[in-house]
């Protein structure tokens, strides 16, 4: 079937917002499709050469950010944590494993939010559940939870002022971040050495003038190495930014690259239908109850041509399944020759509620399910060519364990997320360190027999 920019109306659209003024809708929307994108095709093209790199073995990929953005995260201090953190992240991975890291920020975007379930009780009124900042406010009301289309619009300036701050960021500023001094490691006992370890490397970075990458680390100076992402939820607001350009192809130029979510990722639906006509790289997020036909048709349909450059998959299977579901994932799509780029999200499988009725995910199954993940890519000969992650630069309170030991009590103290729960500061160097250590380690052992042979 022919793909048109709207051809997506023709399917059902899973997780839609309903919104009560229509004409308001498409006034906004059009305005929105008039102003200026907020990347450029260039730098597109550039991701899809990183992403092609990476799923030959020769880099990795970072993915992180929050759950939810705020419209209040649009701050100067907010956001230079948030690059940091990545950019940290991405300096430990480097220099552990002597390969350039592309960040890839779920930010400057991520205000539309999927959801298991559509409602939500307080105080005895059935209210929408949140669905992020591009539709509703936070306040939980029926009257603040109905989707406003002029939020779209305040999504799109918030979006575009924190794109520029990162640019800035990147273009001057940065190298002071760099400065052993501002890396902030104020850590808890138990990490000091570690913290001997960032300061060193932070000088290496700093005094590196040669212009091959002596370690990995070198290319982090570069200017072109920071893109950004989110979730391509909203359609009717993905079709108004996605342009045509002089080679014919489209292109969403909101983010660098979007993701196709696990409750939108139905074969049939209007978002695969969207998705499977955009030229820029895609990611796909994989929950448990895929089979590996249903996945090898979804790459099919997303990257007919089978380039190198296109499909990040990003299994998100949770510690106990990923054993017995990723090897079967892994072994059908080498089987049909697939070319893509393989990711592991560790976080949207391990999530649950405390006994207080708070969403939280343990630190050490999500290394449990990394560990799993890179194990059995290697002995599969496949290959993990990053991480994707869901944190914060701050010292939060959302996820338990870690060397903090953070314990569900103390859940209360600064839990600060609008959707899901993240790793803070501490948990994301270890969550790095763990992830670059692993990845280094040459375990032969065969701890995993497939299933399906
Ligand atoms: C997310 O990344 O925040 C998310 C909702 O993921 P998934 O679609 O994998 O559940
Ligand atoms: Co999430």
């Amino acid at each position: 079937m022919k793909w048109s920019l709207s051809s997506w109306k023709t399917r059902k659209v899973n997780q839609e917002i309903f919104y009560q003024d229509t004409l308001h809708l498409h006034k906004i929307l059009n305005t929105l499709s008039s102003y200026p994108p907020l990347v450029s095709i260039r730098e597109i093209t550039q991701l899809k050469k990183n992403i092609a790199e990476a799923s030959k073995k020769n880099r990795f990929i970072i993915q992180a950010g929050d759950c939810a953005e705020s419209f209040s995260h649009c701050h100067p201090q907010v956001i230079a944590q948030k690059v940091k953190i990545l950019f940290q992240l991405a300096t430990i991975i480097a220099n552990e494993n002597q390969k350039p890291v592309t960040q890839i920020g779920r930010i400057a975007g991520q205000y539309s939010k999927p959801r298991s379930k559509s409602f939500e009780m307080v105080n005895d009124n059935k209210i929408f559940s949140f669905r992020g900042e591009n539709i509703h406010s936070t306040e939980a009301s029926v009257a603040t939870r109905s989707p406003d289309p002029k939020r779209l619009e305040r999504g799109y300036f918030f979006s575009s002022l924190t794109l520029n701050f990162i640019r800035t960021l990147n273009n001057s500023y940065f190298n002071q971040i760099l400065q052993p001094q501002s890396w902030q490691l104020q850590k808890p006992q138990g990490i000091e050495q570690r913290v001997e370890e960032y300061q060193n490397l932070s000088k290496k970075i700093l005094t590196t003038t040669s212009s091959v990458i002596p370690n990995g680390i070198n290319f982090l100076r570069s200017k072109n190495n920071f893109f950004t992402s989110h979730e391509g939820l909203h359609l009717p607001l993905e079709q108004g930014f996605t342009k045509k350009a002089a080679n014919n192809k489209h292109y969403n130029l909101s983010a660098h690259t979007l993701w196709l979510g696990e409750r939108t990722r139905d074969i049939s639906g209007a978002h695969v239908e969207y998705f499977r006509g955009i030229d820029n790289p895609v990611g796909i997020k994989i929950g448990p109850s895929i089979s590996a036909d249903e996945l090898c048709e979804l790459i099919r349909t997303l990257n007919p041509l089978n380039s190198c450059d296109k499909i990040m998959l990003i299994p998100r299977l949770g510690h106990s399944k990923v054993i017995n579901i990723l090897p079967k994932l892994i072994e059908s799509v080498e089987n049909k020759s697939f070319n893509v780029c393989w990711l592991s999200d560790p976080m949207h499988g391990n999530t649950y509620k405390t006994s207080l009725g708070q969403k939280t995910r343990n630190l050490s199954h999500i290394t449990s399910e990394l560990r799993s993940s890179i194990q059995i890519h290697k002995e599969l000969g496949s290959h993990l060519a990053g991480v994707h992650l869901e944190l914060t630069g701050e010292n939060v309170t959302e996820c338990i364990g870690g060397i903090e030991n953070l314990k569900p009590e103390d859940l209360q103290r600064n839990y600060t997320s609008l959707c899901d729960p993240r790793l803070n500061y501490t948990q994301s160097i270890e969550v790095a360190y763990d992830f670059s250590s692993m990845l280094k380690k040459t375990d032969t052992r065969k701890s995993f027999t497939l299933k399906s042979r």
